[in-house]
């Protein structure tokens, strides 16, 4: 299957992606998580990134779209992916669409998280991450910059909701409620129910 997960900052893209991905048995594909594996390696793609992410602003299409484009020729990517991130822009939802069009395929489902702002904030202010055995809050969620990603969420991305209900291709999710609550919501979406029920 290929699916892609959408919705703002802190909606659970990342929590969902690994838990269905694993269920589906697809690679989850977060450009995040690339662009911060690459910050932290200190590679070219990570010092370019790393101005516009410090921002919370997007990384430009041309270098977003030339690093999916690299990650989905990969060969685990050949039976199905889960895009967690990606697309964001319409431009990036059209290259998407224009390279599965050259591949004669097309996506499977495209999942949008629905979170009101008021949450979002509450979980991003929460969350924090183990880096070399030490618990740090991610660089980006500093109180001004998730405004600043809430901004560019609404404004860039938020349009690629109606660009995929047009095509017949989006389920809106309630996203409130425990982990497993929203993970049983996205597999019957999927047309997998009770699925993640199998444990
Ligand atoms: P990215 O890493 O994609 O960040 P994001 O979209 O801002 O979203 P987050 O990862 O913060 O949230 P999430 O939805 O994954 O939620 P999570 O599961 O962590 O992008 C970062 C930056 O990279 C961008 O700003 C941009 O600069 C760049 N970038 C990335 N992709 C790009 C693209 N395509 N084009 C251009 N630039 C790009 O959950 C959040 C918290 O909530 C966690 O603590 C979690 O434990 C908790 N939580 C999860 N589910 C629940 C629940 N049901 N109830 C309560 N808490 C929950
Ligand atoms: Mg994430």
């Amino acid at each position: 299957m290929r699916i892609v997960l959408l919705g703002p900052p802190g909606a659970g893209k990342g929590t969902q992606a690994q838990i269905i991905a694993g269920e589906l048995g697809v690679p989850a594909i977060s450009t995040g998580d690339i662009f911060r594996a690459n910050v932290s390696g200190q590679t070219d793609l990570g010092l370019k990134a790393k101005v516009y992410m410090d921002a919370g602003d997007l990384v430009p299409d041309e270098i977003t779209v030339a690093m999916v484009k690299d990650r989905l020729a990969e060969p685990d990517s050949k039976a199905g992916y889960l895009l967690d991130g990606f697309p964001r822009t319409i431009a990036q939802g059209e290259q998407l669409r224009g390279s599965l069009e050259q591949l004669g395929q097309r996506l499977d489902r495209v999942v949008e998280l629905v979170v009101e702002e008021e949450e979002l904030v509450r979980r991003l202010s929460g969350r924090r991450m183990l880096v070399g055995g030490e618990w740090v809050q991610r660089d980006d969620d500093k109180p001004e910059t998730v405004r600043r990603r809430l901004e560019v969420y609404r404004e860039q991305t938020a349009p690629l909701s109606g660009f995929y209900e047009r095509e017949g291709l989006l389920s809106r999710i309630d996203a409130i409620g425990t982990i497993e609550e929203v993970t049983a919501r996205v597999m019957t979406a999927l047309g997998q129910p009770g699925r993640s029920d199998d444990s």
